[in-house]
């Protein structure tokens, strides 16, 4: 039987336990995206709370575009000495970090009109109505490019590794997605095109980094509508990106605010579920690549997470929300406090002032 507080490998990194903490933006840094002393305390708190792998709040790649106010900034070697302060703190709790870096795009409302947002194509997004610009031949290896430096900056810093945010509508997702994606060039159409993007990116960052050095990426498991990508192409994708050498995957959705309204609906054949709304998606694609898998979305009770570890390859759990409510929550658990999460996902943890649990941290 496995264990969720065995140790465990996630490419090179080791983990003193399977529990993640899944990607979140914290809305607290200064203007620029530098370190501000409320973060390095969140980061101590998580580690002190036995997370096994923390992942930071999406870092954007370049200075001029972020979706979101408050976001950590790898756009240049200024933030290398501050991080390497980050990565030491968490180090010290025998906690792992990797650093989630990103391009935003057209899912924002943050301060659009006042810079130029990408897109694959002049397609508004769904939620925000959004519009970007369609990016030409020297804009996306501009982008390729700046993934590819922050990754290497990443490893600088002393990061145990890198994720790539593919998923969630941001500007990878988009051009993976047939939806978003309208190009005629060798960025569109096929899904082999509509890859390119990813596929360059990473393929640069390895580059950069040297073999050895852990590249997650984290994906959305279908997009959920008509016309969007599929669960079938997303396995495609998986299989590809183990084939170049990804060290891990992690399967999302778009959806992960309505998603609790939407347990028990299935799309591409497979469910919703209650406890880990993605897993079912996260499962079969475990089966069909040979790279650990971290499942993440609705996770709430050890025992049902138990059971996924034992009756499916999923190796990793993800979790988010029920973090900002209790931060202690993984070694409370493990202290024998199996009582589920007191996080009951309302996703009002966003406000201007910092992203925080509005219900139970007032
Ligand atoms: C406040 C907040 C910020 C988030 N920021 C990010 C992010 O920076 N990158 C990312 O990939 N996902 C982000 N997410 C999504 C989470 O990583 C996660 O996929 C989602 O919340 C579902 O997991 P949960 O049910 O455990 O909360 C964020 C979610 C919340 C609530």
């Amino acid at each position: 039987m496995k264990n969720l507080f065995e140790k465990t490998q996630l490419g090179n990194i080791t983990l003193k336990n399977r529990f993640v903490r899944s990607a979140t933006w914290e809305n607290m840094t200064t203007e620029d995206g530098h370190m501000t002393d409320e973060l390095y305390k969140i980061y101590k708190e998580l580690a002190k709370g036995e997370v096994g792998l923390i992942i930071t709040g999406y870092a954007n790649v370049v200075q001029e575009e972020q979706p979101n106010p408050g976001m950590m900034g790898i756009y240049n070697d200024s933030f290398i000495d501050e991080y390497k302060k980050l990565t030491d703190l968490v180090h010290k709790y025998d906690s792992k970090i990797v650093m989630q870096i990103a391009y935003g795009g057209t899912k924002t409302k943050y301060n659009v009109g006042q810079r130029i947002i990408f897109a694959p194509s002049e397609v508004p997004e769904r939620g925000t109505k959004t519009l970007g610009k369609s990016m030409t031949k020297e804009e996306i290896d501009y982008i390729v490019d700046a993934f590819a430096k922050a990754g290497k900056r990443s490893k600088d810093s002393g990061f145990d590794g890198v994720e790539i945010h593919g998923a969630h509508t941001y500007l990878i997702n988009q051009f993976l997605s047939p939806y978003y994606n309208k190009r005629e060039d060798e960025y569109g159409g096929s899904l082999e095109n509509r890859m390119r993007f990813l596929i360059e990116i990473y393929s640069k960052m390895r580059e950069m980094v040297g073999r050895d050095y852990p590249i997650l990426v984290k994906l959305t498991a279908s997009e959920f509508f008509d016309g969007g990508l599929t669960f079938e192409e997303t396995k495609i994708i998986c299989k590809k990106l183990e084939e170049l050498g990804v060290d891990g995957i992690e399967i999302s959705g778009n959806i992960h605010g309505k998603a609790k309204s939407m347990v028990g609906q299935s799309f591409d054949g497979y469910e919703i579920k209650k406890e880990g709304y993605f897993f079912e998606y996260g499962n079969i694609i475990s089966n069909e690549v040979d790279i650990p898998i971290i499942t993440v979305g609705g996770l709430t009770n050890i025992n049902n997470i138990e059971k996924i570890l034992n009756e499916t390859n999923i190796d990793f759990f993800a979790i988010s929300r029920p973090l900002l409510t209790e931060p202690n929550l993984i070694k409370r658990w493990k202290d024998g406090n199996k009582e589920p999460v007191k996080c009951v996902r309302c996703s009002k943890c966003r406000t201007a002032n910092g992203n925080y649990c509005t219900i139970f941290n007032k």
